[in-house]
């Protein structure tokens, strides 16, 4: 099968071809119908992290399934299926508690969703193994992952916008929704307004936010976050983000969303809070950020948070079916979230591309 691989860490993606193996125990072999481009397949594919090459980036996948290993229970051939980049071991404490994000096994980086050492690779170029990001590899024709990373569609749904559930729309709609539990009436900024930053808005719009205040640099993306709720907009290219939103909303706001991954826009987002805010840290940096700019004391007297948000506190066999009804009955907004519906061949263009035009999300199509 065809496959975009990276054999750096310099953003060029190579087509060439691989070879998927069947699956064993509770793997999912699932054809690719669509697979979403995340800027954080940009950071693996620049910045040097340890991952063994070639690497094959992906995890926003929709597709059908065409083989089942004997023990997967939940999907059968041709079930349509999206993958999630939050698959869990499903039987530690935190899984059992309600809580798969926080899997214990991931978090302390135990690779539960690969095969075994030693085992024959999913996935090989030649004799050499090739690295699955997230354990999908979502940038190919099929990809072969465990059933703990896979949730059943109906098949009504489009495979291009079922594409970004697993990703962009969990983590956004997550963070507003599950991580952040935005009160009617509460006031939000969201800093970043690419693909996962439009769902922020639109969940923060689910939740009855009084005023989200939608920041990025570029004015199409802002149109589109006024598209998904936004009733505020600041473009941080015309003057200090914070300056500009303390003119619309002079106390701060209550939940302020940073979904770039820089230490500037954190800090933006920190001094945007009002008294008794939060901070959510959505954005992954490229190098470690220094915390030195904010004192204790300053968290404290203002009763200030800051915290991290890991796949927007989403247990995803349970939300991804919610919102794949919430999207058609129009209760959430899917389809302006894919501005771009590219082939294998134009991912290196298409990344080389993103910040400098008003796309949302990217999608390959097959
Ligand atoms: N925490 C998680 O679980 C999780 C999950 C998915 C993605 N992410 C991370 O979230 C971030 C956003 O992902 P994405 O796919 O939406 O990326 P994206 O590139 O589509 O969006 C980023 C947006 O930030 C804007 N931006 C850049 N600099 C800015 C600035 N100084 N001020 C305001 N806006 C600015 C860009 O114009 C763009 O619209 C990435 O860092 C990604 O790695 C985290
Ligand atoms: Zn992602
Ligand atoms: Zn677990």
């Amino acid at each position: 099968m065809k496959a975009a691989l990276l054999h750096d860490f310099t953003g060029e993606w190579h087509v060439e071809s691989i070879d998927i193996d069947e699956p064993v125990g509770d793997e999912v072999r699932i054809e690719v119908r669509a697979s979403g481009l995340c800027h954080s397949d940009l950071l693996t594919a620049t910045v040097d992290r340890g991952l063994t090459l070639p690497v094959l980036c992906g995890h926003e996948v929709a597709g059908v399934v065409t083989a089942v290993g004997p023990a997967v229970r939940t999907v059968a051939v041709g079930d349509h299926v999206t993958t999630c980049m939050a698959g869990s071991c499903e039987i530690c404490a935190l899984c059992l508690s309600g809580r798969p994000w926080l899997c214990a096994a991931r978090t302390e980086g135990t690779h539960v969703l690969e095969r075994p050492a030693g085992a024959r690779p999913r996935l090989q170029l030649g004799d050499t193994p090739v690295t699955a990001v997230a354990a999908i590899g979502g940038f190919a024709e099929e990809v072969l992952v465990p059933e703990r990373s896979v949730v059943g569609i109906d098949a009504a749904m489009p495979f291009d916008v079922a594409s970004i559930l697993g990703c962009a729309v969990i983590t956004g709609i997550g963070a507003a929704t599950n991580s952040a539990r935005i009160k009617p009436g509460d006031t939000v900024a969201v800093i970043g307004c690419g693909g996962v930053g439009l769902n922020v808005v639109q969940g923060a719009r689910l939740r009855g936010a009084a005023r989200i205040v939608a920041v990025d640099l570029s004015a199409g993306r802002l149109a589109r976050a006024a598209e998904f709720g936004a009733t505020d907009l600041v473009n941080a290219g015309e003057g200090a983000t914070v300056d500009q939103l303390k003119q619309m909303l002079p106390s701060g706001v209550d939940h302020a969303f940073e979904v770039v991954g820089t230490g500037r826009t954190l800090q933006d987002a920190v001094y945007a809070l009002a008294p008794g805010g939060t901070a959510y840290i959505i954005g992954a940096a490229s190098a470690p950020v220094d915390l030195s700019w904010i004192t204790a004391q300053e968290l404290l007297g203002g009763a200030k948070s800051i915290v991290g948000v890991y796949g927007g506190s989403a247990r995803f066999k349970h939300d991804i079916p919610r919102y794949v009804q919430m999207y058609r009955h129009g209760v959430i907004q899917l389809d302006p979230l894919i501005s771009d519906r590219i082939t294998l061949n134009q991912i290196s263009a298409t990344y080389r591309n993103h910040d400098r035009n008003d796309s949302a999300r990217a999608v390959l199509t097959f």
